[in-house]
């Protein structure tokens, strides 16, 4: 199957047509999602403009390597994040995947986005791959604790044990959790069509969800506002802003 996609501001109505009679015959549905989800709430994605922060890039302070080196600069990071999020709020993407599960006896969400914005808005049979922004984790006693500080007093420690936080995310270079990444590769390899949402497709092993739905033979369908690695491989290629083109499609 070849990509069929528009290059323009929105997605032409025949595609969201096309892709509508797809999604609302589907009996199973898997949706990945990414920081482009969440943008249209006023949360800054990783790649984009704004995404930098006194000239680092988020490489270079999600690390293990960043963490030890100093973790003062890490969680000043993570508190300017939560300081953002902290009155965000889901937009009409996040309600429409809410709406979307309501719908489907076979459905599932996996976000790589730690902003906690999908729960927030109701999504229930999700799967968070990267953590949560707003959990911490003993690097001592591995407790892990919800904690919504804003901000959060630094260096943090913990309750039980007096060792040091960090926050409950995964890290570049390190391993993500084993059965959230084992029912996530479950749910893309058994759905009859997957959705990527506002993902750039670079990080792995997210970035494998997709060829894994695909080689099963499920319809891909993207939604992005730009073209993505993915994009000549999906069936479907939506372009624009998630929040636009959800709410049209069921
Ligand atoms: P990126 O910042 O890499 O990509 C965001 C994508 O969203 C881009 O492809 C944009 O074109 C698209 N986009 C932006 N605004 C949009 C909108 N309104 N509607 C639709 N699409 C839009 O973010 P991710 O792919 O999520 O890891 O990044 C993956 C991981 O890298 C993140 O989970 C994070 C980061 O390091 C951790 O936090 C561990």
């Amino acid at each position: 199957m070849t990509a069929d996609s528009t290059r323009g501001s929105m997605a032409d109505d025949s595609l969201i047509q096309s892709a509508r009679a797809h999604i609302v015959s589907a009996k199973s549905i898997t949706v990945l999602t990414g920081a482009g989800i969440s943008a249209d709430s006023g949360v800054p994605t990783f790649r984009g403009e704004n995404g930098l922060w006194r000239d680092y890039r988020a490489e270079d302070l999600a690390t293990p390597e960043a963490f030890e080196r100093n973790p003062r600069l890490v969680w000043e990071w993570y508190n300017w994040r939560r300081e953002i999020l902290s009155n965000k709020k889901p937009n009409e993407a996040h309600h429409s995947l809410v709406h979307l599960e309501s719908r489907l006896q076979e459905f599932r969400l996996i976000t790589q986005n730690v902003d906690g914005l999908h729960r927030l808005a109701g999504s229930k049979k999700m799967y968070e791959l990267h953590g949560d922004i707003w959990k911490v984790r003993c690097t001592s006693c591995q407790l892990v604790a919800a904690n919504h500080d804003v901000p959060l007093l630094l260096p943090p420690h913990c309750r039980t044990c007096g060792g040091l936080l960090r926050p409950h995310i995964v890290w570049f270079g390190e391993a993500l959790d084993e059965q959230i990444l084992s029912k996530s590769f479950q749910a893309v390899e058994s759905c009859e069509l997957m959705m990527i949402v506002g993902t750039s497709g670079l990080v792995y092993p997210a970035a494998m969800l997709m060829p894994a739905a695909k080689a099963k033979g499920a319809f891909i369908i993207e939604i992005n506002l730009d073209s993505t690695p993915y994009s000549p491989d999906v069936d479907l290629s939506l372009q624009g802003r998630a929040k636009e083109i959800l709410p049209l499609l069921y």
